[in-house]
């Protein structure tokens, strides 16, 4: 390789970690990334990288020495647009009333639709940026954001203006999913089937003429959206040119993950309850299984069997899911803690779910997810020695210095 002049130079890492093939990871010990640019340029022992490099004025050196540098982490599945807080709901459920009875009785996602349809554009885009920002330091570097608490049209067009907004103005890279069927708002109650054609009948296709929504995605799940609607909606969405993914298998077995796989979904969330034809065809059609620890934690509820997807050669990935009802974590740290302790993934496995698989999850993995030269520069550098000292300190944050696209983002 000729010699270059690289932008960031992160030299002498205790550890550089990079998910490699299958479920490795690839460790380097005193390791080094060059950046250039937008861009890793080169990767390998700082002895090996070092050589490689002209050193000239502007050039950024960090030290990393005792340190892990790793991707950033991306976070598949949030629904962090909204306003208003769902504290009181959660004092209910700890006195023992269910998610679903709650919801039942027009709290739930309703209570959120209720302060986020009152909010404008600005102060939604205001209260987003403000969970980002914990969120980058937390170490994400992408998130997937849904619509889902307007459920009318023009709700559901400001919360997609909203998820741009949020994203030109802070370093956290968005990747917007139109989520429609979130719920049945409390207007159409009696009239179930009129807005499932809202839906599919005006929301898509006004939703698909923004062009500010790459996914769509349906809560698939008894009492709100069923197999056969939330199949409309998707098949619907894809004409028009947005990726189906689906809340599937959450709190009922209903079907959802072979749903996902029938209409080739990118992902199918959750699946708490997925059963085996639902793991077999979501391996046959290269749906990618997204697992939301903090939620069954949150809900104090069963966890989706991990073990069992990655046994059968699924790309499980992990994701907050935050959200002001069933799950406020933030951190991906965390939800890497909780999928080892819970979910029983080693700190290997859940390293890689929540980078690699993780981008995989919204089709981003050939641009983020790992370190490698050419891909894009979201770096992380983590104030420990050792990649599996993340799960260890459970609820701690090890995040040292974030890098987005090649530039300082965050350094403490
Ligand atoms: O992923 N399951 C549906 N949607 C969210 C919850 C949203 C809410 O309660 O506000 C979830 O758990
Ligand atoms: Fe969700």
């Amino acid at each position: 390789m000729d010699m270059f002049t690289p932008d960031l130079l992160i030299l002498n890492a205790a550890q550089l970690v990079t998910p490699g093939k299958g479920w490795k990871l690839k460790v380097i010990k005193d390791g080094a990334v060059a950046v250039k640019g937008e861009k890793i340029a080169a990767l390998g022992k700082t002895d090996d990288v070092l050589p490689l490099v002209k050193k000239t004025t502007g050039l950024t050196v960090i030290d990393a020495a005792g340190k892990v540098v790793c991707p950033g982490y991306v976070d598949p599945h949030t629904h962090l647009v909204y306003a208003g807080s769902r504290a009181e709901e959660f004092a209910l459920r700890l006195q023992g009333m269910p998610y679903m009875e709650i919801a039942k009785r027009g709290g739930g996602i309703n209570s959120t639709v209720k302060a986020t349809r009152k909010a404008s554009v600005e102060d939604l885009a205001g209260f987003a940026r403000e969970r980002l920002a914990r969120m980058l330091g937390w170490g994400t570097t992408t998130a997937e954001v849904k619509t889902g608490y307007g459920l009318s049209t023009s709700s559901e067009m400001k919360m997609l203006q909203a998820i741009r907004l949020a994203a030109d103005s802070q370093p956290v890279e968005l990747v917007p999913t139109f989520m429609g069927a979130h719920e049945v708002p409390p207007d159409y109650r009696e009239r179930h089937q009129d807005y499932v054609d809202l839906v599919v009948d005006k929301m898509i296709p006004a939703a698909a003429k923004t062009s500010l929504a790459e996914f769509c995605d349906v809560f698939t799940e008894t009492g709100v959206f069923s197999i056969e609607e939330s199949r409309r909606i998707l098949l619907k969405a894809k004409q028009m040119g947005m990726l189906p993914k689906v809340h599937a298998d959450e709190i009922t077995p209903l079907g959802g993950a072979e749903l996902a796989a029938e209409v080739g979904a990118v992902s199918a969330d959750h699946l708490v309850y997925v059963s085996d034809s639902g793991i077999a065809a979501m391996k046959q059609t290269g749906v990618v299984p997204v697992l939301l620890p903090g939620t069954s934690f949150f809900l104090d509820s069963k966890y989706a069997p991990a073990r069992k997807m990655i046994e059968h050669g699924l790309p499980v990935a992990l994701a907050t899911d935050h959200n002001p009802g069933t799950c406020t974590i933030e951190g991906m740290p965390v939800i890497i803690g909780l999928a080892c302790l819970k979910l029983k993934m080693t700190p290997e496995e859940a390293l890689i779910a929540a980078t690699l698989n993780a981008a995989k999850a919204i089709r981003r993995d050939k641009l983020v997810g790992t370190l490698e030269p050419g891909k894009q520069a979201d770096i992380l550098i983590l104030k420990v020695p050792d990649y599996r000292e993340i799960p260890y300190h459970f609820g701690t944050n090890p995040v040292d210095t974030v890098v987005k696209k090649g530039k300082v983002a965050l350094s403490s």
